[in-house]
């Protein structure tokens, strides 16, 4: 298992991504341990991208719960349909919130974080098992590029069995 990874800060948004991924996929390869391979891919992002909070929400019964995180204390029980996260479960579909102020029924676990992704995680059936959660402090940070990458890595967590 690769402990160690590089990460070139100087590189742009989406060549970070291109270079982190695989990273992570030799990182998480071969550990089946799901808290272990969460709490690392959340310390990678949080560290390659200086994102304000980086985590996972599994869905236990009929509601997500915080899982291994990056950042400031959060919420720890969202119901599905309820805020960003809950409604990316219900839709089993990415969002990317520009502005938490514009999105209606945006739970507030800081004040400090202004916008927002959420990107689903699939299991082996399909069936939306948790919900990858980031959050900025800026408005200017978070866009498709985002979205386009986090989703190979929702791929890359599916094809590892983690959920
Ligand atoms: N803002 C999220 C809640 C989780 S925190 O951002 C970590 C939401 O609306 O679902």
């Amino acid at each position: 298992m690769a402990e160690t990874l590089h990460i070139d800060r100087a590189v742009g948004k989406a060549e970070k991504y291109q270079s982190l991924l695989p990273q992570i996929e030799a990182l998480i390869n071969g550990e089946k341990d799901q808290t272990a391979n969460l709490a690392n891919i959340s310390a990678v992002l949080h560290d390659a991208f200086g994102w304000w909070w980086v985590g996972f929400y599994l869905v236990r019964n009929d509601e997500l719960v915080l899982g291994p995180f990056q950042g400031p204390v959060a919420c720890t029980r969202i119901r599905k349909g309820k805020g960003v996260c809950g409604i990316a479960w219900f839709k089993a579909k990415s969002i990317l919130v520009p502005d938490v102020e514009q999105f209606s029924g945006h739970i507030a676990c800081s004040s400090l974080s202004v916008s927002e992704i959420v990107v689903p995680l699939f299991n082996h059936q399909g069936i939306v098992a948790g919900v990858l959660d980031i959050d900025s402090e800026r408005y200017d940070v978070l866009d498709e590029t985002d979205v386009h990458y986090l989703e190979q890595l929702s791929e890359i967590i599916r094809k590892q069995d983690l959920l």
